[in-house]
């Protein structure tokens, strides 16, 4: 990892640098709770109600989060409401300060906010750290843009007439945010939003609210305005409702599960409002038979599993062509079984625990589901009962094959570490294989063969496609998002801008002329 002024890459796989995990910090306690914060104050929630976080780890209670109301919730917008004039008339270079003073203390406090995303998300620790980076990309990506967020001036039809596009900020925006990146999807929402000119209420996962309050930290710290940037932690039945059911919010910004993603599409519908929905995936990792072996079982493991393959990007079909088949599954399943599985901050883990019961109990049902539709579990599958995994929420990395696309394993998002091969006679038939499914949001090839890849980008229906990459790890500046079930619009990089502002055509004429329209109409 470089220090601040080198170039820093970011890919998920590469040495992190300094190691954080040793025993005696693998316990985290917060001292005080976390409060919603609005207008400028942290607060407790209207009715004085809480939550519990938990350390997927260990079922830990770590903290506990104020449960905002819906009462709560409109007195954000309103804290939005009231700051909205001021900020929007900010220069933007002014208020992209406020980002790149946040982009400084992410990378000043890297490893601490990567500690505290594995403690209570649960990812390994080189995996927090990685997320980090890329908040850090992000913001600073973004706070660039408050020095460009390019319009146009175009020519006009007419003499001395002149016009030009300008941006404006579209008000105030609604940033409901998932568990599974809940640092890094915020960085895709809050900062577009804020350099753009917009306010913004942040609703983040209940199971993540402490590196969602580290987030509010710094952007005090870096100076936002009272009102700019509030956020209410709570349920999504009573403070998301209540977001999205108020008029004065412009744009709903989301990211997670479809079911909840269509909801939000019916209310956004009828307040014809803008929205950003980063749904499911279902994604196809094709492997094609000159495939180079070793790297593409790394991908696919990498793609399969990290985050205990809770990614709405992961690999969860893989789908083999068949000359290569027996060899490919007999090295995916043995890589799958070195794999190792506990709790992420220790040294040398790469599997943490799932995020949460629930998350535990929907993958254990739907590896029940896989046997009864006659999958043949190849590895995985069992529970821990060990002294330090029988605690937390852990699941071993589990591969089914012999699937066939139409099961129900191969169709449904699971969002844990379960993946599937499914065998296809060559490469059309894995593309048509690929598209038989409700979601599009990623999708990868491995091959050699130029005419293989060129077939896959175009004909896969997916918003992001890889070549000889897993279908995951996405870079910043580029458009993330996707097709079908998968969402609605595209975020992050060369769109985000777009995302947050309206686009404004301005005719300035100065002619002080009658213009040819004009009646009363000559011949
Ligand atoms: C998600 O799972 O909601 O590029 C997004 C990737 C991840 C994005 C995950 N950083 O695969």
């Amino acid at each position: 990892m470089g220090k601040m002024g080198e170039l820093v890459f970011y890919t998920p796989t590469r040495n992190q640098g300094t190691e954080l995990s040793n025993m005696a910090r693998l316990a985290y306690k917060m001292d005080e709770k976390i409060q919603l914060y609005i207008d400028g104050r942290f607060e407790d929630s209207s009715d004085e109600k809480e939550f519990p976080v938990y350390n997927p780890a260990t079922n830990e209670v770590i903290a506990n989060a104020a449960k905002g109301t819906a009462d709560d919730a409109k007195a954000a917008i309103d804290a939005a409401e009231e700051s909205f004039d001021s900020w929007s008339e900010t220069p933007p270079p002014q208020r992209a300060e406020v980002l790149f003073k946040v982009g400084e203390m992410i990378r000043e406090q890297r490893e601490e906010l990567a500690r505290i995303l594995t403690i209570e998300e649960g990812k390994a620790l080189k995996e927090s750290l990685g997320e980090i980076d890329e908040g850090y990309d992000t913001i600073m990506y973004l706070a660039g843009e408050g020095r460009r967020a390019w319009s146009n001036v175009t020519p006009s039809e007419q003499p001395n007439k002149f016009a030009m596009v300008i941006r404006r900020p579209i008000g105030i925006v609604a940033a409901i945010t998932p568990w599974n990146f809940p640092f890094s999807i915020p960085t895709w929402k809050i900062p577009p939003a804020l350099v753009a000119g917009n306010t913004v209420v942040f609703k983040p996962a209940s199971n993540t609210p402490l590196i969602a309050l580290k987030i509010i930290q710094m952007f005090i710290k870096a100076g936002i305005p009272r009102g700019v940037l509030n956020m209410v932690t709570g349920p999504g039945a009573t403070v998301g409702e209540a977001l999205i059911n108020d008029p004065r919010v412009k744009l709903v910004t989301f990211t997670g599960e479809t079911t909840t993603g269509r909801r939000l599409a019916e209310v956004n519908a009828r307040f014809l409002r803008r929205q950003v929905l980063e749904l499911g995936g279902k994604n196809p990792l094709i492997v094609a038979a000159d495939a180079e072996l070793d790297v593409t079982v790394k991908a696919a493991l990498f793609a399969a599993f990290s985050n205990a393959g809770q990614k709405c990007t992961a690999a969860s079909r893989i789908i083999v062509e068949q000359p290569i088949l027996t060899k490919f599954t007999k090295h995916l399943v043995a890589g799958a079984e070195k794999l190792i599985v506990g709790n992420g901050l220790k040294d040398g883990v790469e599997i943490g625990p799932l995020n949460s019961k629930s998350q535990l109990e929907k993958t254990r049902s739907y590896v029940k589901i896989g046997q009864e539709e006659d999958a043949k579990l190849l590895t995985g599958g069992y529970d821990y009962h060990d002294k330090e995994r029988g605690k937390g929420n852990f699941y071993p990395p589990t591969i089914f094959g012999e699937v066939s696309n139409d099961m129900r394993i191969a169709q449904d998002e699971i969002f844990g570490p379960v993946t599937t091969i499914i065998p296809a006679e060559n490469v059309d038939e894995a593309i048509e294989i690929a598209n038989d499914t409700r979601y599009g949001l990623t999708s990868a090839i491995y091959t050699k063969d130029i005419r293989s890849a060129f077939k896959a980008i175009k004909q896969l229906q997916s918003g992001m496609g890889y070549v000889n990459q897993g279908p995951t790890a996405a870079e910043v500046h580029l458009p993330f998002g996707g097709v079908k079930d998968s969402g609605f619009g595209r975020e992050a990089g060369e769109v985000a801008i777009d995302n947050y502002t309206e686009k404004k055509a301005i005719y300035i004429d100065y002619s002080y002329t009658d213009r040819p329209w004009y009646f009363p109409w000559k011949d």
